[in-house]
């Protein structure tokens, strides 16, 4: 039913004023009602593609608030931008502004909700070639972080592991990625026991999920990217307290958003070897649940002592990280809800980057300012892997409260060898109740943008 809401479009326009600021005026345009919003967004020296996202999203709720469902943005490059990255940005922000989760909820009683159902970008006619390049590549990044929302929101009960095969299987069917899954007893073949460890106590089996974008030459040295499917986290035996609890269907989000990236940089044809990597469990508990102390091994067969169950993330990955060696990368990037402690130590506003190699973690950190989703470095000095080791086996899984997400990646670091590897702990940033113009409370289907923005940058 579209009883109450306006047939018409919303014209955002750029100002070069206080950021957020807004007026409306609504001139009687030839050829159908138009409503005019002149929009602030900050200073010419200001201007960052992130600013450009955050004006186009808010373009989209203030459509939303007038129940428009058409809108345009008029905008200029500006802060040194061409006119394909603001483009880019822009779009990106229209798009991933206009995404919601509703396949769960019936129809709403009263009003129908005011989705934005279609949204221009529109430049002055000299940026028409940029600008329509920038709206293209802006539009896949936002359909793959959207398809990583998508994947988040689903609640535990629909989205588990085998639910992430599928999806994986169904994209790589879509875009013509190869992909392999490997269920319970292909991991037993892998010897991949730390994986299964963490399965063990559920119902639900195992699942590694791997999809292989071939954009370049068979043998050049792929980029692999491995993100934590942890469909759900009640702790295992160490179970986490309730309050709260419903957040770790979330535990998946690295995993949604290695798919969302794979989506996109397929649909980009990114003239590279990508590979995307996600270990997929839940950690339950039940009577055939691993238990606080004991040991178990891993694909790499390094011997681990299982002080905690609750610090699964790093037994799925450290399967999949020693898997994704074998591949002989140029380089590894994992992602994921890894632990409490880096929301303590950097809050909502970036991720945690830690990594084998300086060169990669500055790549990474370029590739978090131009998408805005920004990641900040810890140290990973030799002096931290002191607090994992264990007397009765290789490695404990957990190095005690100081430097927890350090630690936690110190485990992880044990399983890459000399590859150039770097882990992004996003548990502070992945979802969350503050969104930014662009998102909505729940999933953000961030690093989607980062991955993408990363590979990209490694085209030669
Ligand atoms: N999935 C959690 C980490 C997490 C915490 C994600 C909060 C999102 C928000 C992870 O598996 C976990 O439970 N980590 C433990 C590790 C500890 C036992 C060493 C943690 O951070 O408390
Ligand atoms: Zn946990
Ligand atoms: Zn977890």
């Amino acid at each position: 039913m579209l009883g109450s809401r306006v047939r018409e479009r919303v014209l955002a326009v750029d100002v070069r004023s206080q950021p957020g600021e807004w007026t409306l005026t609504q001139p009687g345009i030839a050829g159908g009602p138009v409503r005019v919003v002149f929009l602030g967004i900050g200073k010419e020296e200001d201007l960052t593609p992130e600013r450009f996202r955050r004006f186009a999203g808010q373009a989209v709720r203030i459509a939303e608030q007038m129940r428009v469902d058409e809108v345009s943005v008029y905008v200029r490059p500006g802060g040194g931008l061409g006119a394909r990255e603001t483009a880019q940005a822009v779009a990106e922000g229209l798009a991933l502004a206009a995404w919601r989760f509703t396949e769960l909820k019936g129809p709403e009683d009263g009003l129908p909700t005011p989705d934005v159902s279609s949204a221009h970008v529109t430049m002055d006619a000299e940026y028409r070639e940029q600008g329509g390049d920038g709206v293209r590549i802006g539009s896949v990044i936002a359909r793959g972080e959207n398809f990583a929302r998508t994947l988040q929101s689903r609640p535990g009960n629909v989205a588990t592991p085998s639910h992430l095969a599928d999806e994986a299987a169904r994209i790589a069917e879509e875009l013509g990625l190869t992909s392999t899954i490997l269920g319970p007893a292909g991991l037993r073949d892998e010897r991949m026991h730390a994986l299964l460890a963490v399965s063990q106590g559920s119902e639900e089996e195992p699942r590694l999920i791997v999809l292989e974008h071939r954009g370049a030459e068979d043998g050049s040295p792929p980029l692999v990217l491995v993100g934590k499917g942890l469909t759900f986290d009640a702790g295992g035996i160490s179970i986490k307290p309730a309050k709260g609890m419903e957040e770790m269907k979330f535990d998946m989000s690295g995993g949604a958003a290695v798919l969302g990236a794979m989506q996109a940089i397929a649909e980009l044809q990114v003239p590279l070897q990508v590979i995307g990597v996600v270990p997929s469990s839940e950690n339950l508990l039940s009577g055939k649940a691993v238990k606080p102390g004991d040991i178990i091994s891993s694909r790499s067969g390094k011997t681990i002592e299982v002080v905690n169950t609750d610090a699964e993330g790093r037994l799925i990955l450290c399967d999949a990280l020693d898997y994704a060696r074998g591949m002989s990368p140029a380089a590894i990037v994992d992602c994921a809800t890894l632990t409490g402690a880096v929301v303590v130590g950097l809050g909502h506003h970036a991720a945690a980057v830690l990594g084998t190699d300086d060169e990669l973690v500055e790549e990474l950190r370029a590739a978090g300012s131009t998408s805005g989703e920004r990641c900040w470095p810890l140290p990973l000095w030799s002096e931290y892997r002191k607090q994992l080791d264990s007397p009765i086996a290789d490695l404990v899984n957990v190095g005690g409260r100081p430097g927890g997400a350090i630690t936690a990646a110190a485990f992880l670091r044990e399983f890459v060898g000399d590859v150039p590897w770097a882990h992004l702990d996003i548990a502070g940033t992945a979802y969350g109740t503050e969104p930014l113009p662009y998102q909505r409370k729940g999933a953000y289907g961030s690093p989607t943008r980062l991955l993408v923005e990363w590979v990209r940058s490694r085209v030669p």
